[in-house]
């Protein structure tokens, strides 16, 4: 059966951020003309997702409302003659169907996960963590959705890292069944350089069965008190891993999100030739 909903967890409060997050959701922030969640967003519809599920908590609300119709502006666009501007007002609302359950206390990206369960159908679905935006010809979800289709259980994007890092990433470790798809054995969330199974890190986008909220329910707390999501996923029966391709960036840093900035900027069909020279003048 086709997957068409994603969960997407965003209660985190962005503390590398701060002050701007104290009054500004982090996935709001642009890159060129459009906040990052629009991108994850996009990838996702792109690759047949059709219901999203926000995972919120105070102060969010603007994302929900983003993607949702503006009568009265589109009114006022309509009224003033601005044809382009309402097209694109309406593009943006018609993107994708959206509903916010909340997180109400920061537990973790597992439990983030668990509070989406009674907003879904009670079918596979995908998790997206809008921190990582990848530009790529085929859409990562899209790639991941095609690796489920012909393995079943779980799937999980992966990245190498470099090994004095994984102390900062859930890493995976199992046999390549494929140069791009290994069948994950192990899952460890930040081990220490010289204890890691490997270099290969997930990166935010998995495919996951319903089973995984019972494992969640009994996930105990693991590093830094939270539920984290690997915890639960590694007690899954089969999961396959698969080292994606496309440029990737992790937005949820100052300089991560300058990249991503800088990497659209100089490619934006309108944007582009001026973003280069700005490049070119501060080099
Ligand atoms: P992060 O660990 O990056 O936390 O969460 P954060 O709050 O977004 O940012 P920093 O580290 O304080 O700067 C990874 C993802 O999981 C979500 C976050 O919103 C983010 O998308 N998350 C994390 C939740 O939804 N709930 C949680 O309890 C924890």
């Amino acid at each position: 059966m086709a997957v068409t909903q994603a969960v997407l967890p965003v209660a985190g409060l962005g503390t590398r951020f701060l002050p701007l997050t104290k009054a500004v959701p982090k996935e709001l922030l642009p890159i060129v003309d459009r906040p990052c969640l629009e991108y994850v967003v996009a990838e996702a519809v792109a690759a047949g997702i059709t219901d999203f599920v926000f995972v919120t908590s105070r102060g969010k609300g603007a994302l929900e409302e983003y993607f949702d119709r503006s009568p009265a502006l589109e009114a006022t666009l309509e009224a003033a003659g601005k044809l382009s501007l309402l097209a694109e007002v309406r593009r943006v609302a018609s993107l994708a169907r959206v509903v916010s359950v909340r997180q109400d206390a920061m537990r973790g990206l597992g439990h983030a996960v668990l509070c989406a369960e009674p907003a879904l159908r009670g079918q596979d679905f995908v998790v997206i963590l809008p921190d990582d935006i990848v530009d790529a010809a085929e859409p990562v979800v899209g790639q991941l959705l095609r690796v489920h289709a012909e393995e079943g259980g779980a799937v999980v994007a992966l990245k190498n890292v470099p090994r004095e890092r994984t102390n900062r990433y859930g890493i995976c470790a199992g046999p390549m069944v494929r140069p791009d798809r290994m069948r994950i054995e192990r899952m460890v969330e930040k081990p220490a350089p010289a204890e890691a199974p490997s270099a290969l890190s997930i990166v935010g986008r998995y495919v996951l069965p319903t089973a995984i909220f019972d494992l969640l329910r009994s996930t105990p707390p693991g590093a830094g008190g939270e539920i984290q999501l690997t915890d639960a996923l590694a007690r899954l029966p089969l999961a396959h891993g698969h080292v994606f391709s496309g440029a990737h960036f992790d937005t949820g840093n100052p300089v991560g999100l300058l990249e991503a900035q800088l990497h659209y900027a100089t490619r934006h069909p309108e944007y582009g030739e001026a973003a280069r020279a700005l490049c070119a003048r501060f080099a």
